[in-house]
């Protein structure tokens, strides 16, 4: 039997300020948070025994997850004192893992078709690990592989300052229990933490068998804004809604292209161009909502256009005079215009919040 072992601890500290109340796998994309994708492919891959990695926002993401049942996964928590590497966070899931394979999926990212045939392909090579890799143009930003040119891996180092490839290790490994033995043989990396690539670097000197699988459809580790806006646009591209389905519902409105709605949420007098998602219980007013934005529950929008952006639930943004585009709003955040004098722009903003006036 396969189990999961999915990560959800760590910091976001690259998501800040979001990050400082909420946990990054949390954000959402396409109004559902990063880490129901993850639980999602899983379970479709067959695997229901999950394990899942928490750590300071534990109980926030416990809230979410729950007991699994809603996934039809069985979801097991395995706490960690502190972010102190993805191997450790392997060592520390033995007990849950016991002698089992499994597959481990780092709880902020996202890929392609799931994981179902690289799950199946593992099973079938009967290989000890198998890991993915992905053409970036960044690769100083992730742990990178060194093939030879019979295609085995060569060589992996994690964030190399001179990267010898453009292979990314992507956040979605395979192993069976002799990973065990490798996390316990490493040492802490530079930036102090246990690394998995260094771990996987250790099952190959063991003369153990790591297959690389080089995916070619899109996959996203969504820590950084302009990440999380293209996996929103990525997934609102495959959304599969009619606008015959909403159009009687809301006369005077325009609604163009795909456009899911929530329950109970009002628009008036407004252009909606999708695709687009719109949470419950929102009001929509003398609006354009562009291609590309996920709105979350409870938001109001009133006289503003805004497009490839995500709004989390409860916020408010009213009057603004130019086009919002490309942003990332929290939850419950206020964005208005005001008659107030002076007239001045006013501010009151969490640490590392970002605001560009044009
Ligand atoms: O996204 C792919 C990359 O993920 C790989 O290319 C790198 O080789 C790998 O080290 C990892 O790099 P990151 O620096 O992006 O990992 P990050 O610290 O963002 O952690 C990934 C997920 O694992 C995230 O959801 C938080 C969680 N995590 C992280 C650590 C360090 C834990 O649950 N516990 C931890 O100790």
């Amino acid at each position: 039997m396969m189990k999961a072992l999915i990560l959800s601890g760590g910091k976001g500290t690259r998501l800040r300020p979001l990050t400082y109340t909420s946990a990054k796998q949390l954000v959402p994309v396409a109004n559902k948070p990063v880490l129901f994708y993850g639980i999602e492919s899983v379970v479709a891959a067959g695997i229901t025994e999950v394990g899942i990695i928490v750590g300071d926002t534990q109980e926030e993401i416990r809230a979410a997850v729950g007991d699994g049942s809603q996934f039809g996964a069985k979801v097991t928590y395995i706490p960690q004192d502190a972010p102190l590497g993805l191997a450790h966070a392997v060592l520390i899931a033995e007990e849950f893992i016991g002698e089992d394979s499994f597959v481990m999926y780092l709880g902020d990212n996202m890929i392609a078709g799931g994981i179902t045939g690289l799950v199946n392909e593992y099973l079938e090579l009967g290989c000890n690990s198998e890991i993915l890799l992905a053409e970036v143009p960044n690769p100083q930003q992730f742990g990178v592989a060194e093939l030879t040119e019979e295609g085995q891996i060569q060589r992996l180092v994690e964030k190399p300052e001179e990267p010898r490839s453009n292979l990314a290790l992507v956040g979605v490994y395979m192993f069976d229990s002799t990973i065990f033995e490798s996390v316990k043989r490493i040492q802490p990396s530079a930036r102090g933490e246990l690394e998995i690539t260094d771990a996987i670097q250790d099952l190959i000197d063991r003369g153990l068998s790591v297959h690389p699988h080089v995916v070619r459809g899109w996959w996203k580790d969504t820590g950084k804004l302009e990440d999380m806006l293209e996996a929103n646009r990525i997934i609102l591209e495959t959304l599969d809604v009619r606008r015959s389905d909403h159009q009687h519902r809301y006369p005077g409105c325009q609604l163009e292209g795909r456009v899911e709605i929530g329950e109970g949420t009002e628009i008036v007098d407004s252009v909606i161009r999708g695709p687009v998602v719109i949470g419950a219980g929102s009001r929509i007013e003398q609006a354009f909502v562009g291609p590309y934005t996920s709105i979350g529950d409870g938001c109001t929008l009133i006289g503003c256009e805004l497009e490839n952006s995500i709004i989390l639930e409860g916020s408010e943004i009213c009057r603004v005079p130019r086009r919002i585009d490309g942003s990332l709003i929290g939850r419950n955040a206020r964005i208005v215009a005001t008659d107030r004098k002076p007239k001045a722009h006013r501010f009151m903003l969490g640490d590392n919040c970002e605001v560009e006036i044009s």
